[in-house]
């Protein structure tokens, strides 16, 4: 999977911002952007929507998630749900099949249905989102559950928490960790200690925020729906942090101390 990709969240919820929205998502693959992550939740599925307007003639060159809500989690919601969104993305397979928080239907019942949409070359791998240490134990635990090959999670600067034990742990089964809202919802960008270390080292906060993700090995996914933000973000895949900077980093966010649940949005 690339290091960076495109969130969509709050895409499709209007008519008069579509166009944007698809312009900067085609910005995003003009850039080099090849994974665009997406929900059968955001918009209502519009988000699903402007995702395949975008990707005309781009599907090929691009790696794309999306997430089944957990009311969709059963055995016949999870293909159903599927289906549905094959059908808004106007394509024929997801390259990454998430379920978006653990609800009620139990998880071996979800993953069998992931493996079937699978076997059917209906999604080419599964995996799961907002899972803490104890649910990805008991996914491990489970029959094929060690086919899971993500775990998307809130992940950025002034957030954390994952790296006490959930990285480790999912790195150590090969599950990749995707860092959503790595600015914060935009919040972390206005942080006075970020801007200093951008200033000094001639990048923005939001390239540092992104380049200190991609340090820590992780795909982290910003949305951006202003082209201007869109190009910004693409130049923070070349910006390397020295030590130096890094440890500037830590001093102003520091890691976790001691084990926290997982924080969530
Ligand atoms: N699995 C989950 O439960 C979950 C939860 C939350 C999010 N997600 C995924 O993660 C993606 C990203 O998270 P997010 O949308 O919550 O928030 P985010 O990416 O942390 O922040 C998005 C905000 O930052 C702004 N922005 C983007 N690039 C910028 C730049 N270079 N300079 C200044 N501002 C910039 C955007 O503005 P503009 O849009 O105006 O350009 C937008 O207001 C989502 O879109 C979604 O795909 C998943």
């Amino acid at each position: 999977m690339p290091a960076l990709g495109l969130g969509t969240w709050h895409m499709g919820e209007s008519a008069s911002r579509r166009r944007h929205e698809v312009a900067a998502l085609r910005a995003g693959l003009a850039r080099g952007f090849t994974l665009i992550d997406t929900a059968e939740m955001y918009g209502d599925g519009g988000a699903e929507e402007v995702v395949a307007e975008a990707l005309d003639g781009a599907r090929d060159r691009c790696f794309v998630v999306s997430k089944v809500l957990p009311q969709h989690a059963s055995a016949r919601g999870v293909v159903a749900a599927c289906e549905r969104s094959l059908a808004r993305l106007r394509i024929d397979r997801l390259d990454l099949y998430l379920l978006h928080w653990r609800g009620h239907i139990p998880l071996a019942e979800t993953i069998g249905a992931f493996e079937g949409l699978r076997r059917e070359g209906r999604i080419l791998r599964w995996g799961v989102s907002n899972f803490d240490t104890g649910d990805v134990e008991e996914l491990l635990a489970l029959p094929d559950g060690r086919h899971c090959a993500a775990n998307q999670v809130l992940y950025h600067l002034g957030e954390r928490g994952i790296e006490w034990a959930l990285a480790d742990l999912c790195g150590r089964h090969g599950i990749a960790i995707i860092a959503y809202s790595p600015f914060d919802e935009g919040r972390l960008l206005a942080h006075r200690a970020l801007a200093s270390i951008a200033a000094r080292i001639h990048a923005t906060p939001a390239q540092v925020a992104l380049a200190w993700l991609i340090a820590r090995n992780v795909i982290a996914i910003p949305k951006a729906a202003k082209v201007r933000h869109v190009d910004e973000n693409a130049a923070a895949a070349a910006l390397q942090l020295s030590d130096a900077t890094l440890a500037e980093i830590d001093d102003a966010f520091p890691p976790p101390s001691h084990a926290t649940p997982l924080a969530v949005i």
